[in-house]
């Protein structure tokens, strides 16, 4: 048996051997099956997560819809997955664009977003008959009315605005504020963007967007939100403002101190927040869009690291060195996460040492985890690090040469891979020397 576990996958258990299961799959098996670093996805939580918050934002707004953001996992089979439970998706470049097309979402489901949005990938876009455009700033206006207008069609926009509103959170993923690259700001500048849309004659302006950050916990920050969105909406007149979208941003647990709101908590937050600040000036209610990354795919995915080195520092602290790192989680080193790694080996033995959990890449920042309490370490091991499913392979790279890990779906006591590993040849192959 283990502890209650809330940053592990729904179906996580111990096996006889005492190795820690996902999906019916025994993780220690994976590892020597298919290599490591490999990141491993409960299938049948991935599917759970997709259905409650489509379950949970229909009944908070009947009209809600769920817009998966493909940034945090873009793997096929997951974005396959997540059609098929009936989500909406945005894009925030054209490779996204490209791989949501590959899954089969319609493309009317399409949010296209970008604070940099290239000519190639507007009309691109434009060509797949995306749904709705999210306009980031003055310059791409003009840039998608003129790519709208060569095509002879009407595009569906929304303007994104930072609405000031400060979201308590890393400041790497707070995008809420005035001080952002992303968005039009209130004071003046979101007026005359809404104007510009509305002035032509091939951009239709269906509602207002603004994302506040990730990785939040306190529902208190949609009221406020919502109130600057609603005076907006009635200072520019409300007529085409069909619908709000407030972005992704509900928090996961990365480690078991955290405790994020539930689904249906923050949904009924945001609906309730625009129910009564557009209530409140007797304008109709706006239909709530929401785009969820992380909450999505993050507590489905783990990732397993083979332990290959243990270098004790009497006095100062034990480095186990693990044969990824940056390469494949680069959150830690990027914006300070914490992950709670799990003994994968002997998952219900008790965690009382404390190791610095290093990667293999030339940089003394390579940690992956500053302080783990794991049961003592022997070469071999395998460490399983929770919570790895959003934004882990998504921001891989071949640093160091590293192929990029291989990933696998477990669901009923069966593996399959789903992205294969990176070979050397193809870190390679498109050089062309
Ligand atoms: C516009 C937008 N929507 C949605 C998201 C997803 O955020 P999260 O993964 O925190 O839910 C992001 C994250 O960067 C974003 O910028």
């Amino acid at each position: 048996m283990m502890a209650a576990n809330q940053v592990l996958p729904s179906t996580a258990s111990v096996t006889a051997d005492g190795h820690l299961s996902i999906g019916g799959c025994d993780l220690v098996a994976l590892a020597d099956e298919f290599g490591t670093p490999l990141v491993v996805y409960d299938e049948q939580h991935l599917r759970a997560t997709a259905a409650e918050f489509v379950r949970a934002y229909a009944a908070a707004d009947r009209a809600a819809e769920v817009i998966y953001a493909s940034k945090a996992y873009f793997g096929l089979a997951a974005l396959q997955l997540l059609r098929e439970e009936g989500l909406s998706v945005d894009v925030a470049s054209g490779g996204e664009l490209y791989a949501v097309l590959a899954a089969g979402f319609a493309p009317k489901r399409i949010y296209l977003h970008g604070n940099n949005k290239t000519a190639h990938e507007v009309e691109d876009a434009l060509d797949a008959g995306v749904g709705t455009v999210i306009i980031d700033g003055f310059d791409e206006i003009a840039l998608i009315e003129r790519a709208a207008a060569g095509r002879g069609i009407v595009q569906r926009v929304m303007v994104r605005v930072t609405p000031g509103i400060d979201p308590a959170t890393h400041a790497a993923i707070a995008t809420g504020q005035v001080d952002s690259k992303f968005g039009f700001s209130l004071a003046g500048d979101a007026q005359r963007g809404v104007a510009a849309i509305r002035a032509s004659a091939h951009l239709q302006l269906v509602g207002l967007h603004a994302h506040l950050g990730s990785q939040l916990f306190d529902l208190s920050v949609f009221g406020p939100t919502a109130d600057v969105l609603a005076d907006f909406a009635a200072e520019v007149g409300p007529e085409d403002i069909e619908a709000v979208d407030l972005g992704g941003g509900l928090g996961v647990a990365y480690v078991q101190e955290h405790d994020p709101p539930a689904i249906a908590a923050f949904a009924a937050a945001q609906a309730d927040a625009l129910r009564s600040a557009f209530g409140a000036r007797g304008l109709a209610i706006p239909r709530l869009l929401c785009e969820p990354g992380r909450a999505m795919v993050g507590r489905s995915g783990v990732t397993l690291y083979r332990v290959g080195g243990i270098k004790p520092i009497p006095g100062i602290r034990t480095y186990a060195s693990v044969d990824g790192g940056m390469s494949d989680l680069l959150r830690p080193m990027l914006y300070g996460a914490v992950y709670e790694p799990v003994l994968a080996s002997r998952a219900a033995a008790a965690p009382d040492r404390t190791y610095r959990i290093v990667g293999k890449h030339c940089e003394s920042g390579d940690i992956l985890v500053a302080e783990a309490r794991l049961p003592e370490l022997v070469v071999g091991d395998v460490i399983c690090l929770p919570a790895t499913g959003a934004y882990g392979v998504s921001m891989a790279s071949n640093y160091n040469g590293q192929p990029r890990p291989a990933v696998v779906f477990a669901a009923g006591g069966t593996a399959r891979v789903v992205t294969r590993r990176e070979t050397y040849a193809d870190i390679l192959g498109r050089d062309l020397a």
